[in-house]
């Protein structure tokens, strides 16, 4: 049990790692496309309720859950899971539930960076594009499209975040992290707050019936019919957009948390930068994109909530800046690019923090070895310009497996490791107390809620015939899940065992 782990250096810079890690372009690329495909207000809703009932409470139990595998020297779930569940059963049992929060785990920062990296890099094509001034008197849906279809283009600019993980992982993150996020989440907000004062007051350039102010009102005017109508699959995805912007269900707030020192306060950190990306996500996210699509692109554009819409939306606004714009454009897509880079230095961290204390591999040749992972896992995305693997992925991981990662902690973190030891463990060193009521929660509605929504959604794509889809892009798509849950399976079990085997070979309680 090593009590040599590095710790994050100071609290501030704790509070902002984590909103770094939180903020992304969850919320500003994610969450305003699925607002927009998903009935607008109608959207607010389920989003609102799985931010009450799932995200915050689960925020605290993953922030507990981390700080207390750090303890052990452990950063991944796989481990951390055992060691919670051995509280309740015999070690092989519990290994069974390492098993699953790790292959889970696995599947999430394998897959769902993958493609993330890809988002990441069409921010740096449009900072260039934006300096070059290409999307400049242009048709800019036409000109997204064109992009995607650049396979050249695309795969430079994919290099580019590609490359800096790299470099980040191979000589060590942390304080680099820490500094880095102090001058750039400030900037990020600066910004956020400048662009969105300038989508509301943009009137209606193309058509009077087309203005932003009629998209802030589709944003948040629930129109009932919508939800009704597609009522499993709009709930599923606004449980899974607060999975997705909260960085939950994908065991990289535990490994953040494994960094805490053991008598840091958790339970305030939890809801600050909980709260720092809900402000960033529905206050900022909310009302720079819509806003500026419905002014420019027009409601039908809008509504379809394609994969690019922010890309297709935010350039008009610089455009009609003139010649500033073009500065304002490059400044806008680097805060992006960074915001998106301090997530996804955190899913690069989780595996290689799996390979060096799971596997017992170098870091360095663990950071060779994940590079070459999000190379191959890449290159399907960066080929397909239709984006129907990317979206198909971005269905699945993004939403169900999420979800599905959520279930499990509470099974581990609040059943097996016991309420009680959970309360404790998050108000070991606390600055607030969290209301009793959570604890509750926890233990009835949140399981119920994500039960509930896994199963009608499963049932409505079975009905569906989403399950009899025969595209080999889709396909694809699932394979790959099911063989990333596959290798995440053996390598917690192997991970679990290298560290365990006396007592799983004992197997007492
Ligand atoms: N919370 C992040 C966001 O909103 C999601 C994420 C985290 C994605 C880490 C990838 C890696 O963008
Ligand atoms: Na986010």
């Amino acid at each position: 049990i090593s009590g040599e782990r590095e710790t994050w250096a100071t609290r501030i810079g704790l509070i902002l790692s984590m909103a770094g890690n939180a903020v992304g372009l969850g919320n500003f690329w994610r969450f305003p496309r699925l607002l927009a495909g998903n009935g607008g207000g109608a959207f607010m809703i389920p989003y609102f309720a799985a931010l009450l009932l799932l995200g915050i409470p689960l925020m605290w139990v993953e922030w507990a859950t981390g700080r207390y595998g750090g303890k052990y020297g452990h950063g991944t779930l796989g481990p951390t899971f055992y060691l919670m569940a051995r509280e309740s059963v015999k070690p092989r049992t519990a290994i069974v539930f390492g098993i699953i929060g790790g292959m889970l785990a696995f599947a999430v920062t394998t897959l769902l960076n993958s493609y993330y990296i890809h988002v990441i890099g069409w921010t740096a094509a449009y900072a260039i594009y934006s300096a070059t001034g290409a999307y400049y008197g242009v048709d800019t849906v036409q000109f997204f499209n064109n992009h995607i279809g650049n396979t050249g283009m695309v795969m430079a600019t994919w290099a580019i975040p590609m490359i800096l993980l790299f470099i980040a992982a191979y000589r060590g993150v942390s304080k680099g992290i820490e500094l880095f996020n102090k001058i750039m989440m400030p900037l990020l907000y600066l910004f956020a707050v400048i662009l969105a004062v300038k989508s509301v007051t943009t009137g209606a350039p193309v058509r009077p019936d087309w203005s932003s102010w009629a998209g802030l009102e589709y944003s948040w005017k629930p129109d009932f019919g919508v939800l009704m109508q597609n009522f499993w699959v709009i709930s599923l995805a606004a449980a899974g957009q607060i999975f997705f912007t909260l960085s939950l269900g994908m065991g990289i707030i535990q490994n953040y948390a494994s960094y805490v020192k053991k008598d840091d306060d958790i339970a305030l950190a939890a809801l600050t930068t909980a709260s720092l990306n809900e402000v960033a996500e529905v206050v900022l996210g909310g009302t720079i994109a819509i806003p500026i699509a419905y002014a420019y692109l027009g409601p039908s554009v809008v509504k379809q909530g394609s994969l690019g819409l922010s890309f297709m939306a935010l350039p008009n606004v610089f455009t009609s800046l003139g010649e500033a714009g073009r500065v304002f454009g490059v400044l806008w897509f680097l805060l992006l690019f960074f915001a998106g880079w301090t997530s996804a230095i955190a899913m690069y961290n989780y595996l290689v923090a799996l390979l060096e204390e799971d596997l017992g591999v170098k870091r360095k040749v663990a950071a060779v070895v994940v590079f070459i992972v999000y190379l191959l896992l890449g290159l399907p995305v960066a080929l397909d310009p239709s984006l129907t693997y990317f979206g198909e992925l971005d269905n699945w991981v993004g939403s169900y497996l999420l979800v599905l990662l959520g279930l499990f902690d509470v099974i581990v973190a609040v059943y097996l490791f016991k309420p009680g030891n959970l309360w404790r463990e998050l108000h070991n060193g606390a600055l607030i107390r969290v209301p009793e009521v959570f604890k509750y929660i926890l233990m009835t509605l949140t399981p119920a809620y994500i039960l509930i929504l896994l199963v009608g959604t499963t049932i409505d794509y079975y009905k569906s015939g989403v399950f009899a889809q025969s595209d080999p892009l889709i396909v694809g798509a699932r394979v790959a899940i099911l063989i990333a849950l596959l290798i995440g399976a053996i390598e917690t079990y192997y991970g679990i065992k290298r560290k365990y085997a006396r007592e799983l070979a004992e197997n007492r309680k």
